[in-house]
This record gives C-alpha cells, structure tokens and sequence, in this order.
C-alpha cells in the first residue's frame, strides 16, 4: 500500500512533525533499563523523530522505515545533529524475521514504534520480534498526541470543518489514539508474553500559523497534497479559518505502552 510518506511530505514531515520530550525518553530508559551498551531498533522511524533522542541514550539505533525519502531526511537529520551511532534500512513490520536473521545471537534491549503502529500487524509483529529482545528488554508503542484536526479545542474543531470542507470527506481516522486502539495494542502486548506498563507525558505548546500549515501537510500523503497553483488558497482558507481563534495553543499527550520481558 502507498501511504505517501514521500517527496515533498518527507521534508514537511522532517520540518514539522512534533518530536518527543526527554521526559518521554527517560520513561524508555527507565522502564527498558537502557543503557549506553544497549542496541534499539526503530521500526517505522520516519525521519527519526524517535531514533535521534534514543540513539543519544543507547549503544545504537537501527531504524527501519518502507520509505527511502524519510530514511534518508532520517539520516540527514543525525549526522547535522552529530548523531553517529545511527543505522538506516529499508523495511517494514512484515520484515522482522529478516532483522533476526542479520542479529544472530544479539538482542536487542527495544523495539520502539512511534506513531506508526497503526499500519502494521501488531500481533504478529509482537510475537515475532518477542524473540529478539534482551532480557528486561520490551516492545514500546508510543503514540505522539492526538491529530490537530480531532482535538476538543475550537481552533481544531474550525480546522476541521475547513479540511473536510476542502477534500470533501468526514475526518475520522485517529492514527491510533483512541482508547479502544490503546486497549488492543496493551492486549497484544500481553499476548506476546509481555507485562504491560503504561504512561502519558504531557505537554501544551503553542504552534505558529506556519507550523500549523506544516503540520497538516506532513499528513497527508502525496497524493493528496495540494498542488502549487492551489496551495495559496489552501493555505489562505486554513489561515482565515483560524483566524479569530488564536493563540493556537496544543495539549500533546504523548502515550507509551511498553511490553517487558520479565526477567
Ligand atoms: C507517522 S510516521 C512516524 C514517524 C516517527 N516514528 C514519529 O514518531 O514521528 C509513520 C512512519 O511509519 C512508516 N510505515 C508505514 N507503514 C509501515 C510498516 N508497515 N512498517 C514499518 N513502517 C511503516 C511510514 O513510512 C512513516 O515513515
């Protein structure tokens, strides 16, 4: 399936999409026991908003993305941050198997998901890649806030209004952040033979204009994007209907379902 993740939508997912707070980094490394001998691998890493502030925690990161555009801001994105012990491969969940293949007998201390959980098979990526983990080690699943558009706030519900006005359709899709998905990837946690720990860090920050318009554009795929002769009046309707609710401020809730192996 094309999700999109390319071209210009890598670079605006690069520029703008949220990272994650050292508190959210610390909860990894104390819950996962990380440390500087540690190896993670970064499944769905995107352009390494994850990997970057684990690998400054751990031995190395490997991340590991389908799409070569955001691996390769990914890569990018490390070494301007002088961020060496970062490896970056081409692959998906259905690939795990592959990854325990090249381990050996090595294991890893985490496998890390963020943000991106919900386009994977996540009971057979659980079981297969339970195996491959260091004891004490876990599966974490984080989840980066909720979609701008799907928050309570009267500037996302007019940004709403002005997305489904403008591609015509109901936005629904809550890329994993609803309760009942939490509930599920918790179960399949357990499923795999995991004890499940739970917590949220969150956090309000205000967004520009500019970042807002960034934001959305880092989700839609491609496809969907609007092209350069329309992308004045896109972003001209998306300011107008903002416009009376500022400042933009985001309360980002930031949740973390990890699975550890007992020891
Ligand atoms: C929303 S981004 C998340 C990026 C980053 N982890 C973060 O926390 O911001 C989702 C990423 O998952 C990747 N992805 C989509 N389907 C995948 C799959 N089946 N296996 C691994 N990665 C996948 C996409 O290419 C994209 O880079």
């Amino acid at each position: 399936m094309d999700l999109g993740f390319r071209g210009e939508v890598a670079g605006f997912y690069q520029r703008y999409r949220r990272g994650y707070p050292p508190a959210v980094i610390d909860v990894l490394v104390d819950v996962l026991g990380l440390t500087p001998a540690d190896l993670v691998v970064d499944l769905g890493c995107g352009t390494g908003q994850l990997s970057i502030p684990v690998a400054r925690r751990v031995g190395a990161v490997l991340g590991v993305d389908p799409e070569p555009d955001m691996l390769a801001l990914a890569r990018r994105t490390a070494d301007e941050a002088g961020v060496h012990n970062t490896s970056w491969m081409v692959g998906s969940d259905r690939e795990v198997t592959r990854l325990r293949a090249v381990l050996g007998q090595r294991r890893v201390a985490a496998l890390t998901v963020g943000q991106a959980l919900h386009w994977m098979d996540h009971r057979k990526l659980f079981s297969s890649a339970t195996p491959m983990l260091r004891p004490g080690g876990g599966i974490a699943v984080l989840t980066n806030g909720i979609p701008l558009w799907l928050q309570d706030s009267p500037w996302s519900q007019a940004l709403r209004q002005f997305l489904q006005d403008w591609f015509g359709t109901t936005l629904q899709r809550r890329c994993g952040s609803d309760s009942a998905t939490q509930l599920e990837y918790a179960d399949s946690l357990r499923s795999a033979g995991l004890v499940v720990t739970e917590s949220v860090v969150e956090y309000a920050d205000e967004l520009t204009l500019e970042q807002m318009i960034g934001g959305v554009y880092s989700a839609l795929s491609v496809t969907q994007l609007p092209s350069a002769e329309r992308r004045p009046a896109f972003d001209q309707g998306l300011a107008d209907a903002l416009a009376s609710h500022g400042p933009l401020v985001e309360n980002v809730p930031v949740a973390m379902i990890i699975g550890h192996v007992q020891e």
